[in-house]
């Protein structure tokens, strides 16, 4: 019932002309028929890329949004501004943005209720440091993020979320989670969003796994019952490999 969905996050990589071929590339690709494809793209080439993916499936990403409408927040970008030039998700709660520019879990609920109320559809990353995971209190920490990010809202606003569990430790790594702490953890998130919805709810939700996702893993890792994809950092800014993920 539940779709399959790859989507990359670009982070800060690409020049103008380095995003316009990449996304051509991938505008290109046979995407199979439950498969959806996100591209988190840098805010100054979004309107280029939606130009590009538009006609084909491949829906498009903001990587942050501010949390008020309007205002004087020199540099930063609205919710409302996105999805005037048609932007469909943003991502939010991501690792890099809770590390470097301290945004916690009362921001970004903020956060997400200000993409929400714009109309975006939401990409809400979650997932633990190597010390928490070795101390095994991971799922309580995730637990934490979740209910105080995510769980103030309806079951009706879950539709317009994607949640991403990203753990710190295998970001940028190389070191990917296995396909079973990948299962565990997707099937505690799970079962959270049950204990706080119901199990229609949770049985909706779509998360995605994010770490090193690689052509080579992409496969065993996504064919896990509650893994329901990727969000994909280094892999996405090669066409070859994305695309490979894709098609995974
Ligand atoms: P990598 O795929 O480069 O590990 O990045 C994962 C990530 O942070 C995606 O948001």
């Amino acid at each position: 019932m539940r779709k399959k969905i790859a989507a990359g996050n670009w982070k800060m990589n690409n020049t103008k002309a380095e995003a316009e071929a990449l996304a051509k590339a991938i505008s290109a690709v046979e995407i199979p028929e439950d498969t959806e494809v996100i591209l988190g793209v840098p805010f100054v080439f979004l309107s280029a890329v939606k130009e590009i993916t538009a006609g084909s499936k491949v829906q498009v990403a903001a990587q942050n949004c501010h949390q008020e409408e309007s205002g004087a927040y020199t540099g930063e970008i609205s919710a409302p501004m996105l999805t005037s030039i048609d932007i469909d998700y943003v991502i939010l709660g991501h690792s890099e943005r809770r590390e470097y520019f301290g945004e916690d879990n009362a921001l970004l609920a903020a956060k997400v209720d200000a993409a929400l109320k714009a109309g975006l559809k939401v990409i809400f990353c979650c997932g633990e440091p190597l010390n928490i995971r070795e101390e095994e209190t991971h799922v309580s920490y995730v637990k934490k993020q979740l209910q105080e990010g995510l769980f103030h809202l309806s079951e009706a606003a879950l539709d317009d979320i994607i949640i991403a569990y990203e753990p710190i430790w295998a970001i940028g790594t190389g070191v990917t989670a296995s396909k079973e702490q990948a299962q565990d953890m997707h099937k505690e998130i799970r079962d959270m969003i049950a204990a706080n919805y119901g199990a229609t709810a949770a049985g909706k939700m779509h998360i995605l796994y994010g770490g090193s996702v690689k052509p080579g893993n992409a496969t065993e890792l996504f064919g896990q019952e509650d893994v329901d994809g990727g969000l994909v950092g280094g892999a996405s800014l090669k066409a070859a490999d994305f695309t490979a993920i894709i098609q995974a």
